[in-house]
């Protein structure tokens, strides 16, 4: 299969998301195209399935990702399989503060944009993959980039089963 891996990312951290996903896509045999979002997209005809991440900004996604959502539509990539995921944080460590603070971590970008592709008819996987940064910037909590190849194994498995 072939896999189109599209992401947004500022300091770099969804870039890496991206990137291990790809590693673990690559390690079960596939065809893996990671793709900054600033760029327009690729032919999409011999892409079976696509991943798009981006990082969660006042509570949701940048606009690129959003753009990306509809030209997907537009492009007729509809039927195909489409993973989401994002990075966030970095999380309050008082509860209360969190609880105070939820709206702007959860659902996040990634629950924004598998609203998005749903509302426009995309085939979209219903789990999500959400990454924490440790500050502003990142780096990545240890142990998102292990979660984020276990999602693309989850993923690629639920889409050679069908
Ligand atoms: C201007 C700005 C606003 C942000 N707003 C949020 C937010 O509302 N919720 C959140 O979880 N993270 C927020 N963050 C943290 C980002 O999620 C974090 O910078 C991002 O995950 C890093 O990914 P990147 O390196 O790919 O850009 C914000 C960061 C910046 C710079």
């Amino acid at each position: 299969m072939k896999v189109l891996i599209l992401y947004k990312s500022n300091y770099g951290n969804t870039r890496q998301v991206a990137e291990a996903l790809a590693r673990q896509i690559e390690g079960l045999g596939h065809n893996a195209e990671v793709r900054d979002l600033r760029l327009r997209l690729p032919n999409l005809k011999d892409v079976d399935c696509a991943l798009i991440g981006a990082p969660t900004r006042i509570g949701r996604a940048t606009w690129k990702a959003r753009r990306a959502l509809r030209r997907l539509r537009r492009k007729r990539f509809g039927a195909k399989p489409l993973g989401i995921f994002d990075t966030y944080g970095p999380l309050p460590v008082d509860p209360g503060e969190l609880e105070k603070n939820r709206k702007w971590f959860y659902p996040g970008a990634a629950g924004r944009m598998q609203e998005k592709a749903q509302k426009l008819g995309l085939n979209v996987f219903l789990q999500t993959l959400r990454c924490q940064v440790q500050g502003m910037k990142g780096p990545l909590k240890e142990g998102e980039a292990g979660k984020a190849a276990q999602f693309a194994r989850e993923f690629i498995a639920t889409i050679e089963n069908k």
